[in-house]
């Protein structure tokens, strides 16, 4: 084999992998971060603040459903650890439950939901993923 097929044969299927790359799948396999850093967007912090203030309460830390919040309640938040939950939602249905509350999407009212975050589409992508990094 030449040098020049030997680098084709290296560099082609990478190239491809990178090509594959990119979109929500992607994205949402990336690591998060929980901690608020100074050099963090705004959209990027107040995802962080809403996860640790208000979510993790019912949800808990690593996302099992077993915040303190939501022990008494008759419906109890899933584990997002939950490869097949993981699998049947899509970042928009996981948006408007976080925006609108459980009842907007015939669940829960006790998922209460942050209507503060309307609009917000930064914070929005970066708590769909924290939800998503539970499932990795
Ligand atoms: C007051 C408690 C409470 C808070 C606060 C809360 N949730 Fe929930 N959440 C729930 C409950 C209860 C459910 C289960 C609803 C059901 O299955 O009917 C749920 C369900 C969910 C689901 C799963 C939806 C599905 O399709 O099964 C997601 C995703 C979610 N919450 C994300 C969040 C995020 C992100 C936050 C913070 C912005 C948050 N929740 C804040 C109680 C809460």
């Amino acid at each position: 084999m030449s040098t020049k097929q030997l680098i084709l044969t290296l560099t082609l299927p990478a190239l491809v992998a990178l090509a594959s790359c990119g979109g929500d799948a992607a994205k949402n396999a990336e690591p998060v971060s929980l901690v608020v850093e100074a050099t963090d967007t705004q959209g990027v912090k107040d995802a962080k603040t809403a996860w640790a203030t208000l979510c993790v309460t019912c949800h808990g830390a690593n996302g099992l459903g077993d915040g303190a919040a939501s022990a008494a309640f008759p419906v109890k938040p899933r584990s997002f650890a939950d490869k097949t939950w993981q699998a049947s939602v899509d970042d928009a249905h996981i948006k408007k439950i976080i925006v609108e509350g459980g009842a907007s999407v015939g669940k829960s009212a006790l998922m209460t939901g942050a209507p503060h975050l309307k609009g917000n589409d930064e914070a929005l992508g970066y708590l769909v993923r924290i939800v998503r990094s539970f499932g990795n």
